[in-house]
């Protein structure tokens, strides 16, 4: 049987001397979901590439005393580097300034020419040259500087060619209406859709002040402007408009465009618009994901607030960055960088969590069975729960991965790695050996290699080197890459295996002064005066509560609704987490609340309770929230104290 297609694109980068982390961020993300849909058996298509024209690169190039084209050269070369260091599976990579891609957009142009959809008229207007954008007078504003950067534009007037934007919006919104899922998240969604209601006005689409771009095939004295030259690369890469549009009949329509939200607007109206004109099916998806903001705001170049991705590898490796980025921040939303967040996530998740457990594993598989992985005995109700957090964990982590939800694909993977933690405490194979239970011990250490071997295979979309490592560790031959999502299954792992424990995957980071400083801060004991009673404590009434329904507030940022039982009483709740949990990580969850508390009402809504959990104030407050949980399993409505 043939295999089903994907097809997905990174936005083409403008040439930058230093591209920094938060320009990583987007191709990172997109490879994460090119890796999961090849994992998933897909024939994968996934683009990257680079927008070469443009007055500032001519400028800039002059400035360097060297041509365009060579300047470009020089900047795509470091691309390819950066990406080769990201581990980016890219399938191709596009030039605009390639033969290829010129040769075809020229065609396109033509195409909407002929068709009447592009004409020529006088431009006049303001000009960002660093944005390379164009702004009317209204929005340029009396001080004439740009809206999105603050900076001076320039007044031109020139001759152009203008595509008839405006012909295509009532198709637009019509087809908007019918497939509500085209634009995502949401809120970008609704926002496009106000923008083209308030009218839009036709786009200017070709340049005479300058000559780095591709020339109009009619009238050569003009170059095609920016976003003709640059939306194209999508088709022009798979050939459309040259002699072989084999790949284009293949692969297209494109099932995903991932860009950043700046450029929402491009892809979302003006894309489509374009592609309606040429009779053309539109992309499945366009997704504007948020930013990677530094305590300085944006990371941009143009602010000099940049963090050089390559440094950070130097210094953590490929996997950390990798890991971080796809887990810290929820996809779609914006993200605060900070190296102190950095080095958190490698400690407690990286190091501590999956690390751990594979030295911890290993070393004991060295001890009791020279390494060899022994037979399974007879399973017990604990071995049947980590199967079945095996199983759920792969099954959230895929439908989370279906909605483009990243981060929590790796949270619901990391339910398994706390959960197979714990199994050792909980099962303390040293017991075991040391009470001579040795069909018991057998088990054990099987279940241990297994989850190991399923972890390998669950990350292999997101910790490029970790997931082979752990798979060669194990002994196991091949790619941990190669065996398909589908062997994520229970079972797989033939006894005998020879396990070699390797260096920890993960070394801790030493953290420095500072975090220490914070920490220390926040759990100063309260001086004796301020000690209270075990009558006052008992005052307080803490339970245990089973979270039955859990969801985001609208309009709230930090919100969640939950609805919890205390025992045979159904409450209401409302917390301030949801910067923290996704709801769908709190539902089935024993927490704890102080059920005697007054009521309170939160956005109009009654909050019957308040539930414990853990905080450290200050940097990044609301990212870092840990709600109390029992250990055990226990009724809800007992008491806690
Ligand atoms: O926009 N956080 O190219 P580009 C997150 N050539 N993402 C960021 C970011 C940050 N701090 N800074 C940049 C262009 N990006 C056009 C696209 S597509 C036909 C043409 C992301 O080099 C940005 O959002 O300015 C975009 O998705 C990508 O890096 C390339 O940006
Ligand atoms: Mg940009």
């Amino acid at each position: 049987m043939e295999k089903k297609t994907f097809y997905l694109t990174t936005p083409i980068y403008y040439p930058s001397d230093k591209l920094h982390i938060g320009h990583a961020y987007t191709t990172v993300a997109a490879d994460a979901l090119a890796r999961f849909k090849r994992h998933q058996g897909y024939d994968v298509m996934f683009l990257t590439g680079s927008d070469e024209h443009g007055q500032k690169i001519e400028r800039v190039a002059r400035q360097h005393g060297v041509s365009p084209q060579e300047y470009v050269d020089r900047i795509v070369d470091g691309f390819r580097h950066l990406w080769q260091t990201l581990d980016i599976s890219y399938d191709d990579f596009i030039r605009t300034t390639d033969e290829r891609h010129m040769k075809a957009v020229q065609q396109i142009f033509q195409r909407l020419y002929d068709k009447g959809d592009i004409y020529k008229a006088e431009y006049s207007g303001w000009y960002c040259v660093p944005c390379e954008t164009h702004w009317t007078e209204r929005q340029a504003g009396e001080e004439h500087v740009c809206p999105d950067c603050g900076r001076p534009v320039e007044l031109v007037k020139e001759e152009s060619y203008f595509f008839r934007l405006s012909k295509y919006a009532d198709r637009w919104l019509k087809f908007i209406e019918e497939n509500p899922d085209f634009i995502q998240p949401a809120s970008r969604r609704n926002e496009m859709i106000s923008f083209v209601k308030q009218g839009l006005e036709d786009l200017s689409v070709s340049r005479t002040t300058f000559d780095w771009g591709i020339p109009v095939p009619f009238d050569p004295g003009h170059v095609i402007y920016v976003w003709i030259d640059a939306l194209s690369n999508y088709i022009t890469v798979l050939g459309y408009g040259s002699e072989d549009e084999s790949k284009f009949r293949h692969y297209w329509p494109a099932d995903l465009h991932l860009v950043g939200k700046e450029i929402v607007r491009f892809h979302t109206v003006i894309w489509p618009m374009m592609l309606m004109a040429l009779d053309i099916p539109l992309p499945k998806k366009v997704f504007g994901h948020g930013w990677l903001i530094l305590d300085s705001g944006k990371m941009s170049k143009s602010k000099g607030n940049v963090v050089d991705p390559l440094v950070l590898v130097e210094k953590y490796g490929v996997d950390a960055i990798r890991y971080f980025l796809l887990r810290e921040i929820a996809f779609g939303a914006d993200g605060l960088y900070s190296e102190e967040a950095l080095i958190k996530r490698i400690n407690s998740d990286l190091a501590n969590d999956l690390g751990n457990l594979l030295y911890r594993t290993l070393t004991m598989m060295g001890k009791y069975y020279q390494g060899q992985v022994p037979a399974p005995g007879k399973e017990e109700d604990l071995d049947r729960d980590l199967k079945r957090v095996a199983a759920e964990a792969g099954d959230k982590a895929e439908a989370a991965m279906e909605r483009l939800e990243i981060s929590v694909a790796l949270e619901f993977i990391w339910e398994l790695v706390k959960r197979a933690n714990k199994y050792i405490d909980e099962a303390a194979p040293w017991t075991l050996v040391k009470n001579g239970e040795s069909e018991r011990l057998a088990t054990v250490m099987y279940n241990l290699a297994e989850v190991l071997r399923i972890l390998a295979v669950m990350l292999v979309p997101y910790l490029t080197h970790a997931s082979q490592a752990i798979w060669e560790q194990l002994g196991l031959p091949g790619k941990a890459a190669d065996q398909g999502w589908a062997a994520r299954k229970w079972g797989l792992l033939s006894p005998g295996v020879q396990t070699r424990r390797g260096a920890p995957l993960f070394p801790r980071i030493e953290v420095d002064k500072e975090e220490k400083k914070t920490v220390s801060e926040s759990v100063t004991p309260k001086e004796a005066s301020e000690k209270i009673s075990i009558d006052q404590f008992s005052q307080v009434e803490l339970r245990v509560a089973e979270v039955l329904v859990a969801e985001r507030v609208e309009k709230s940022r930090k919100l969640l609704r939950l609805e919890v039982a205390i025992g045979e009483e159904r409450r209401q709740i409302l917390a301030g987490i949801a910067k923290s949990y996704q709801p769908e990580m709190l539902v089935g969850k024993k927490i704890v609340v102080v059920a005697n508390l007054k009521p309170a009402k939160l956005m109009g809504m009654e909050s019957n309770g308040m539930l414990l959990a853990a905080s450290i104030p200050g940097e990044g407050e609301e990212e870092n929230i840990s709600v109390l949980t029992v250990d055990r399993d226990i009724a809800s409505g007992a008491r806690v104290r």
